[in-house]
């Protein structure tokens, strides 16, 4: 299966796929790395991978719709077979996620549903939480409310800060990613509906846990 990686920054969870590919955990090949920030730091990893990139830089489209069009046209010679958004910061608008629904994955650094959106891990720390987390979730129009897949809970410890959960949560994520990724590639994983099933079998309502898989 042929995988596209979209990124916006460092690609810590792009560095996760090149790395599970590379040694067999993840029987896919990364065809391409789209950056819409010709600075994503995740162009470098992809380079030192020798995997192609394609920089789509946003500021240049007058429109949401313009800069999805352009995505999508430069993906097609690469026929991904899967859609992975890796820190992609850009909402996408209908026609992209039309274009590749249904094998199209997000990564949120929350445990979904709660706090969609940005600064999740300060409004963990805010609401005073216990626990954070991440999800992997097929994408919808709905923003960060598509059907989760997997999810990856944190302890919240005392003196945290944003940045030093966001760091933890971030280990999680590079374990929790590939994985899901790897039931989709081996043709177990599907969204069906508003579910997404493993095996035939609708996942429950917040995803898989992976401590319990
Ligand atoms: C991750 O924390 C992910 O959950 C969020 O953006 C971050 C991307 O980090 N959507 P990286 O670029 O993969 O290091």
């Amino acid at each position: 299966m042929k995988l596209a990686v979209l990124i916006s920054g460092s690609g810590s969870n792009l560095q996760s796929f090149i790395d599970d590919c590379a040694r067999g955990a993840l029987p896919a090949e990364i065809a391409v790395v789209l950056s819409n920030k010709p600075e994503a730091g995740g162009l470098a990893r992809a380079h030192a991978a020798n995997i192609p990139t394609l920089v789509v830089d946003h500021r240049e489209f007058e429109s949401r719709e313009a800069f999805d069009a352009a995505m999508l046209e430069a993906l097609a010679p690469f026929a991904p077979d899967l859609v992975i958004l890796a820190g992609f910061m850009r909402i996408l608008t209908p026609d992209f996620i039309a274009a590749f629904r249904s094998r199209l994955l997000n990564i949120h650094p929350s445990l979904l549903p709660k706090y969609p959106g940005l600064k999740t891990h300060q409004r963990a720390l805010d609401a005073g939480d216990s626990e954070a987390g991440a999800t992997v979730h097929f994408v919808t129009e709905e923003l960060d409310g598509g059907p989760p897949v997997l999810f990856a809970r944190v302890p919240i410890e005392a003196g945290d800060s944003a940045d030093t959960l966001a760091a933890r949560v971030q280990l999680r994520e590079h374990q929790l990613y590939p994985q899901a990724a790897r039931w989709f590639v081996e043709g177990r994983l599907e969204l069906c509906g508003d579910r997404a099933l493993l095996d035939g079998e609708a996942l429950p309502a917040s995803g898989a846990d992976l401590d319990t898989i």
